[in-house]
């Protein structure tokens, strides 16, 4: 960029000067009416700072028009009569954003946020526009290099200029991608993803609940026929059809991963008055087997592992310790066989294990094939997310659709959880930092008042992640249509918003309060967003401001349908819609067929 001064003014785009200033707005009395039709909402105020050098720079938040009645010249026709003219009061509230300097010290032109001095009164106000407008936008995204950009899309008010993020903010300290149903939030999420395919070693672990991140491993035709490259490695958590014959991307959560307060979630009945005793011993089995497990072969873990630590035993064999409590006699003070402490205590516990183990959509978690059994199986699952090697992609997508969504929340948080705990106990100067993206966060990370056990165990996962995850290089990229249900606490932690069209008051409450006050009238605008389109908050932009997104490559498998056109164009296939009742008896996607 040339040493002149990107931004000059003249007397035509002097808007007016400063009426009134609260510690973030200004009002601006408008001397020329002429620009005030171009000041709209959204649209970027300079004003005089303190020295010639220094310009505040403000959102215009609010415009208006009042009119005022005041004494006109007499007429000299007829001196008697009071005459009274209607005169407009034109006035502009702006929201105060940063400072632009033309010069500081030895660099030009230098925007940072934040107003370093308040507006003074009377001060010379302009609208940044045409050329100004184009260089200051530039500007924005600067002082960026090549190894921080996040290219998302371009500027509403300035279609040429693109809208670059800083993609170490974007991800250091979470995001959040917001808006209602079809606003365009799966669409964003395949652009950064795509974005992300551009470093070399991007790491990445998509949660996706509706399979809708296939295409990115497998990317379909387009219309001309070419087919664009994948830009990720597509895996699932094995469904009811991939138990007896695991595909090779299917991930296994064996039980054994899940530690005790997870299980004892999904299992104990806590309202069952026996519940104390079968949670103890439970327990207790657990941490024999896995003692048993480790004896003589690991050593140095034997000697501190906990019963939360994620070493493989028998299902059945936990089955067979507690049978024995559950029918279990003792010598009784007569010498004969009396009922044993914890007799007929388990049997609900037993049964309701039993459950789970047998049907067949828990298959991922209780008839892991034998290999999830052995001892080094679960290193190798980990490698295969956080370090999958040359010439594999750092994107992974992660299939959830066929998990019963009752065990989604625990599924999730054990995933995460595990992945974390790796990068918690990594060598620090080892670690490699990861997002998890998590698509329909509102299925899995509900408000903590409303969640129930199962969903509070992944809550403290997750939590934990967004509270000291930036330490250790993990980040939450947290995208949900329904922000008024996902856990608070995840929010807050969130330094980033993409936030596209929002229409339902609650939610839009709800990201009100995630903002300073000063953005209050900037996200006024959110249910009138276009599809694709969306307000950019929070440290990786220098300026909050309305882009629209680009269109990604590789579109996810969830576009909009055309309703009326296709009732005009294809008849419903029954023989489809036949073939679908089996699946949903198969409760698997995964092909198969009876003879
Ligand atoms: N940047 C964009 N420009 C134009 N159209 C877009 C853009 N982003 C998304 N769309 C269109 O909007 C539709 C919905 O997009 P998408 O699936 O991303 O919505 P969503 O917000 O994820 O919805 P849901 O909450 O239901 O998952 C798609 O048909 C897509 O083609
Ligand atoms: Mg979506």
């Amino acid at each position: 960029m040339s040493d002149a001064s990107i931004l000059t003014f003249d007397e035509t785009s002097r808007l007016g000067k400063v009426a009134s200033v609260d510690t973030s707005r200004v009002l601006i009395a408008i001397e020329n009416a002429v620009l005030l039709p171009r000041a709209a909402v959204g649209s970027l105020i300079a004003i005089q700072g303190a020295t010639a050098q220094e310009f505040l720079i403000g959102m215009t938040e609010r415009v208006t028009r009042q009119l005022r009645e005041q004494a006109a010249q007499p007429d000299p026709m007829a001196p008697t009569i009071l005459a009274v003219e209607v005169v407009p009061d034109d006035a502009l509230r702006a929201i105060l954003l940063g400072t632009y300097r033309t010069i500081q010290g030895s660099v030009r032109n230098r925007f940072k946020r934040g107003a370093d001095s308040f507006p003074q009164i009377d001060r010379a106000c302009f609208l940044i526009e045409g050329g100004n407008l184009q260089r200051f936008m530039g500007l924005l995204g600067k002082d960026l290099d090549e190894t921080q950009r996040l290219e998302l899309g371009h500027f509403a008010i300035d279609q040429s200029a693109a809208a670059i993020a800083n993609g170490d903010r974007f991800f250091q300290r979470h995001a959040a991608i917001l808006g209602s149903t079809g606003s365009g939030k799966s669409c964003a999420v395949s652009l950064i993803l795509e974005r992300a395919h551009a470093r070399k070693h991007a790491n990445i672990v998509v949660f996706d609940m509706h399979g809708e991140y296939a295409s990115l491993a497998a990317p379909p035709a387009r219309k001309d026929g070419s087919v664009p490259k994948p830009i990720a490695s597509g895996f699932k958590i094995a469904g009811p059809g991939d138990l007896s014959k695991p595909p090779e991307n299917a991930f296994f959560l064996p039980y054994w991963l899940l530690n005790r307060e997870e299980m004892l979630s999904m299992i104990l009945d806590r309202s069952d008055q026996n519940a104390p005793n079968q949670a103890a011993r439970f327990t207790s089995h657990v941490r024999e087997l896995k003692d048993a497990t480790l004896k003589g072969k690991h050593e140095t873990v034997r000697a501190t592992f906990t019963v939360d630590s994620p070493v493989p035993y028998k299902l059945s064999e936990l089955l067979e310790k507690l049978e024995e409590d559950d029918k279990g006699t003792k010598t009784g003070a007569k010498g004969g066989d009396i009922k044993g402490d914890w007799n007929g205590k388990l049997t609900r516990f037993i049964s309701r294990l039993e459950g789970k183990a047998e049907d067949r959509r828990y298959g991922f978690m209780f008839q892991p094939p034998a290999v999830a059994l052995e001892y080094d199986w679960l290193a190798k699952q980990i490698v295969r997310l956080l370090s999958p090697g040359a010439g594999k992609h750092g994107i992974k997508v992660v299939d959830f659709s066929e998990v019963p969504s009752d065990v989604l929340p625990v599924v999730t948080g054990v995933f995460a959880r595990l992945l974390y705990d790796v990068q918690f106990w990594m060598q620090h100067e080892k670690r490699t930092p990861f997002v998890f993206v998590c698509d329909e966060a509102h299925l899995y990370l509900p408000v903590r008042e409303d969640a129930d056990a199962v969903e509070k165990q992944a809550l403290s996962s997750f939590e934990r992640i967004a509270k000291e995850g930036r330490k250790y290089g993990v980040s939450l990229l947290v995208v949900s249509q329904r922000p008024s249900d996902v856990s608070r606490t995840i929010l807050s932690q969130c330094n980033n918003f993409l936030i596209l069209r929002l229409t339902n008051d609650q939610d839009q409450n709800v990201v009100r309060r995630l903002m300073p006050d000063s953005l209050a009238g900037v996200l006024d605008g959110l249910p009138l967003l276009d599809t694709g389109e969306a307000l950019l908050l929070g440290d990786a932009i220098l300026l909050p401001a309305r882009i629209k997104l680009k269109f990604p490559n590789i579109e996810p498998l969830s576009q909009t349908r055309n309703f009326w056109q296709e009732w005009g164009e294809k008849a419903p296939d029954a023989a489809a819609v036949a073939a679908a009742v089996e699946t949903l008896r198969r409760q698997s996607r995964t092909a198969g067929k009876d003879v």
